[in-house]
């Protein structure tokens, strides 16, 4: 019997792992320029924290993002008739997003490396920017290039090409990888770092924004095309490409980076440092909240019902269709407990995206709901089996029938036990939502991050977080704690 349980898990194993690795063969009739004309939008992706190319920037009251990157993906828009979308996400996820279909192009100071290319096709380049690396002015006169850095670790984003350069080209030097180029700045002030390699320009920007920084030279030996930026799109693409490359021609031609975006960006740089007051975000926290709120109530509600129907199937005897089933939730409930729920949202949002595209929010929902499900027939099953048998024999032997004992005798008593479990289920996915900002759904965490990309400072949103968190989870705990004693009473 537990043998048939795992050969049936790992049956579903290998089916899911072939499905999702199968090779996808490209398109036979290039559509992708005519797609975007009829959706009458261009989703841009994009890792805002990198200024001057993308940054988040206060406009008009409302965090935006901003910079170099967004005006060239405003002139790609503009050139093939469309609107433009920004999306944020983090460097390390904008190709597979691309690959998925999250969005049509990729403007993100990104180096069309060999590698990328053989995943992704790029446009012509649009800059060139070149490496430096930032270190902590008070320690300038100790390095002079990726050379002097011995014993020491450099910093550099995870994905980026400065990232595996680093590992490459130095020597005694550690590498440490971080997903966002703020963080990185923060670890280096607080000397967790000693340098953060990253493109000239965007340097140049967090040293004339902070007086605490100063640059250096880099000296990776890389060929030009290496550090210059072009637009990725989707493998195949041609006539997309071809398309951007218009835009792409002209910008290059009109100088136009230099001329007017660099500028344009430099002013959103001044206004951004204005006020870095954690009371400035307060809608920021707010939307935070919400998202979690929801993300939260709607997944408990899901994984309720979903916990439901599992517990019961779990607890099926009989015929072979019975036991079938049985098998099947036993085997879903094995398999969510003893797989991350990071990489179930990723699995949701990105491997599900590849047949329905589904919005971050509504992945995140779905993918922890399927989550919670699979704990919470968990603490159903326990509630049910931990009321004495007894009770079932008396109530059978007064002529109830099987149903009406579990609905009338057993559940009544069971949700007693089963209530704090719930509970304490919902105060954890108050806090386990969090996981979803790693696929761009504007809950707390993620709101943090955007404000502290937007303000410098490391540990302010970290603590006004912290609080929030504990406010909700405290009052959530109190609220249910009061249900729980007025269910004792009757
Ligand atoms: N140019 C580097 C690369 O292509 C880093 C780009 C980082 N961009 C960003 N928006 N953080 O890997």
């Amino acid at each position: 019997m537990k043998k048939k349980v795992i050969i049936f898990i790992t049956l579903i194993l290998a089916i899911t792992l072939g499905w999702a690795t199968r090779p996808t063969t490209a398109h036979a009739a290039d559509d992708s320029l005519v797609r975007v004309q009829k959706k009458g939008t261009l989703v841009m992706g994009t890792s805002p924290d990198y200024p001057p190319y993308e940054f988040q920037a206060t406009v008009h009251g409302k965090s935006k993002i901003v910079g170099m990157d967004v005006a060239v993906g405003e002139k790609i828009a503009k050139g093939l008739g469309v609107k433009l979308k920004v999306k944020s996400m983090s460097f390390d996820s904008l190709l597979v997003a691309l690959q998925t279909g999250k969005v049509d192009m990729v403007i993100s100071g990104m180096n069309p490396t060999p590698a990328r290319k053989k995943n992704v096709d790029f446009t012509h380049l649009y800059y060139q920017g070149g490496y430096s690396i930032v270190v902590n002015k008070s320690e300038k006169g100790l390095y002079h290039d990726k050379d002097s850095f011995k014993g020491k670790t450099i910093g550099a984003q995870t994905g980026s090409t400065m990232y595996n350069e680093s590992k490459k080209q130095t020597t005694d030097t550690k590498v440490k990888g971080m997903t966002s180029v703020s963080d990185l700045i923060l670890a280096l002030q607080s000397h967790k770092i000693a340098g953060v390699a990253m493109e000239k320009p965007s340097a140049q920007a967090y040293v004339a924004n902070n007086k605490q920084l100063a640059m250096i030279p880099s000296h990776f030996d890389l060929s030009a095309s290496d550090t210059s930026a072009a637009v990725a799109f989707k493998k195949g693409s041609t006539a997309l490409v071809a398309a951007a490359n218009k835009s792409v021609d002209q910008i290059r031609k009109q100088d136009l980076v230099n001329q007017d975006y660099l500028p344009a960006a430099g002013k959103y740089l001044k206004t951004n440092t204005v006020n870095t007051s954690m009371w400035h975000y307060w809608k920021a926290f707010l939307t935070g909240i919400e998202y979690t709120l929801i993300i939260t109530v709607c997944s408990v509600f899901f994984g309720f019902i979903l916990g439901v129907i599992l517990s019961l199937a779990r607890m099926l005897h009989g015929g072979v269709v019975k036991t079938l089933i049985r098998w099947l939730a036993t085997a879903y409930v094995e398999f969510i407990r003893g797989t991350p729920m990071m990489v179930q949202v990723m699995f949701v949002y990105f491997g599900l995206g590849l047949i329905v595209n589904l919005p971050a929010l509504t992945s995140g929902i779905i993918a922890i709901s399927l989550n919670s499900g699979a704990y919470v027939a968990e603490y159903i099953r326990g509630g049910i089996n931990s009321v004495d048998d007894g009770q079932t024999e008396a109530a059978r032997s007064l002529g109830m029938t099987s149903g009406a004992t579990m609905r009338f005798v057993i559940l009544p008593q069971a949700l007693k036990n089963i209530w704090p479990s719930l509970g304490n289920e919902f105060i954890t996915l108050i806090k386990d939502s969090s996981i979803v900002s790693i696929i761009g759904v504007s809950e707390l965490i993620f709101q943090s991050n955007i404000v502290r990309s937007d303000t410098y400072r490391g540990v302010a949103p970290i603590a006004v977080i912290m609080v929030l968190y504990f406010i909700m989870t405290f009052t959530a705990s109190r609220i249910l704690n009061h249900f729980e004693r007025s269910m004792q009473h009757d």
